[in-house]
């Protein structure tokens, strides 16, 4: 599903923030992608998701090269193909936790009641029935992540990529939301890639990928 192919990445201020990194993840997976600050997780994530580009290399999403792609080719794999989840979760603060959710379906010019219907949906899917009319600023932390994790999910992508989806909630709220992602990976067969600085939720994953100064550890470099 997923193939990153000798990727390298300098940033004119920070030279060799990914090194040859090579990545392959079958359909269905749920990887994690630990690493110290500052070790290129996010960079990769990024390009993976088509939203920078890579310095050399190549990424294949179902077959289909990032390289090839103009902007809007690419914005349309993202909206089709992708889901993302950051940190800070990034929802609208004007809009209610439903209209947040069908943002990705509002983008795709499905009508207003059938994306009404499939984000009620997947907020009851992630636990949130009975706050969809909610602002994000009356929402706690936890519930806030669930809007975000539902908005990834509503056009249901065949990757999320995640970066550190539990990095602002405490370990209680942290393990609620790695318990629901792991559910959705299970019944949606959803591909998932996330960064987390937490081992413990790593563990829970398929598969663990360590980043050291822009190049992927191998499996006997690795701290466990
Ligand atoms: N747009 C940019 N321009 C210049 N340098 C950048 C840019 N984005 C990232 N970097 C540099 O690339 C390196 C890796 O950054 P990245 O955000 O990928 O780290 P990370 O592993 O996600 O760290 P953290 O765990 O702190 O989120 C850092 O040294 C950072 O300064
Ligand atoms: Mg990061």
């Amino acid at each position: 599903m997923l193939d990153v192919v000798d990727i390298s990445k300098s940033y004119k201020e920070s030279p060799n923030v990914l090194l040859g990194v090579n990545l392959f993840v079958s359909e269905g997976m749920f990887v994690s992608i630990v690493g110290r600050s500052g070790s290129g997780k996010s960079t990769l994530l990024r390009i993976i998701g088509a939203l920078d580009r890579p310095s050399s290399g190549n990424v294949l999403i179902n077959g289909c090269s990032l390289a090839s792609l103009n902007p809007a080719e690419a914005a349309f794999l993202r909206n089709e193909l992708i889901g993302f989840v950051f940190q800070s979760f990034h929802l609208l603060p004007r809009m209610t936790a439903w209209e947040n959710v069908a943002l990705p379906l509002f983008h795709r010019g499905v009508g207003r009641s059938a994306r009404k219907a499939r984000a009620l949906a997947m907020l009851d899917r992630v636990g949130l029935a009975d706050r969809v009319c909610h602002r994000p600023e009356q929402l706690s932390g936890g519930q806030r992540q669930r809007v975000a994790i539902a908005r990834a999910l509503v056009g249901e992508p065949r990757l999320v990529l995640a970066d550190e989806p539990t990095g602002n909630l405490d370990s209680g709220t942290g393990a609620q939301v790695m318990n629901l992602l792991r559910a959705l990976n299970k019944d949606l067969g959803v591909t998932i890639l996330m960064v987390t600085h937490d081992r413990a939720m790593a563990r829970l994953c398929d598969k663990i990928i360590e980043i050291s100064d822009g190049r992927i550890l191998s499996p006997d470099e690795m701290a466990g």
